[in-house]
């Protein structure tokens, strides 16, 4: 039986996959930060929040076999509007929350022999667009983690992360609060929709699990075509 910690795991993709991977059998232990969520069936529900100095993991077991990192934002800003203390702010939940996670984790990871990371970037690394500096610096930032991770946690760790575009889930709310705003981001699409938490975590339960293990590295664009195809 597999182990799994989902950081956000009370929603959006972070809830989706917790689920997901409690249905297929898995123990799944995932936290939450303002959404409280009960401990129910395979789903071991912990309060964490990352931007804390201390953070208490006494709740994990010994080993895991995977760990997904979900906490994440979208504020889109004119640059010149943006303070370095928001950039820094960013910086930290996105990436040196992942950070410090994976530093606690490590040796829970080592001990399953085979593990895999997942981490998530966005579309807007890819390919540029307008008021997505902040995310952009701060996801560029992950991609670059994952690549230098996945070198040197391999062959024990696998370390890969998944680009969204625009997903249908609680942090995206405010793009998609009338149908207008939902039809016109899935226009921008060649696919002509956005993503829903479902798809996502399904390649996140797919880079968790066995069936892609020599895959590292690799970040998945999952973007209904945004990033490739104009
Ligand atoms: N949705 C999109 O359109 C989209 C597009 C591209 C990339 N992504 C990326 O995909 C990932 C998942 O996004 P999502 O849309 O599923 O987000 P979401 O619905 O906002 O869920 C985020 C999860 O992270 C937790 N969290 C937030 N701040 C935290 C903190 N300080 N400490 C610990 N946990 C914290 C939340 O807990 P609580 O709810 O309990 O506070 C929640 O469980 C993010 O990295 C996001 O940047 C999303």
């Amino acid at each position: 039986m597999k182990n799994y910690l989902i950081i956000g795991g009370s929603s959006g993709i972070g809830k989706s996959l917790a689920t997901s991977l409690a249905n297929s059998g898995s123990q799944v232990y995932a936290t939450y930060n303002l959404h409280p969520h009960n401990t129910a069936d395979n789903i071991h529900y912990a309060a964490l929040n990352v931007l804390n100095d201390e953070m208490d993991l006494d709740f994990l077991p010994d080993h895991l076999d995977g760990i997904a990192y979900c906490p994440g934002s979208i504020d889109l800003k004119p640059f010149s509007k943006i303070k370095p203390a928001t950039f820094a702010a960013d910086y930290n939940l996105q990436v040196l929350g992942a950070v410090k996670v994976l530093q606690a984790v490590l040796p829970r990871l080592k001990a399953a022999g085979n593990a895999s990371v997942v981490l998530f970037s966005t579309v807007a690394v890819q390919l540029g667009f307008n008021f997505h500096s902040l995310v952009a610096a701060s996801k560029g930032a992950v991609e670059g983690l994952t690549r230098a991770l996945a070198a040197e946690l391999a062959p024990m760790i696998r370390v890969n992360a998944i680009a969204p575009s625009l997903t249908d889930t609680p942090l995206a709310g405010k793009f998609l609060a009338s149908d207008e705003k939902k039809e016109a981001n899935a226009q921008k699409h060649p696919l002509k929709r956005i993503g829903t938490a479902e798809e996502i975590a399904a390649m996140a339960a797919f880079l968790l699990s066995d069936t892609s293990a020599w895959m590292t590295g690799q970040i998945i664009h999952l973007d209904g075509g945004m990033s490739s195809i104009k």
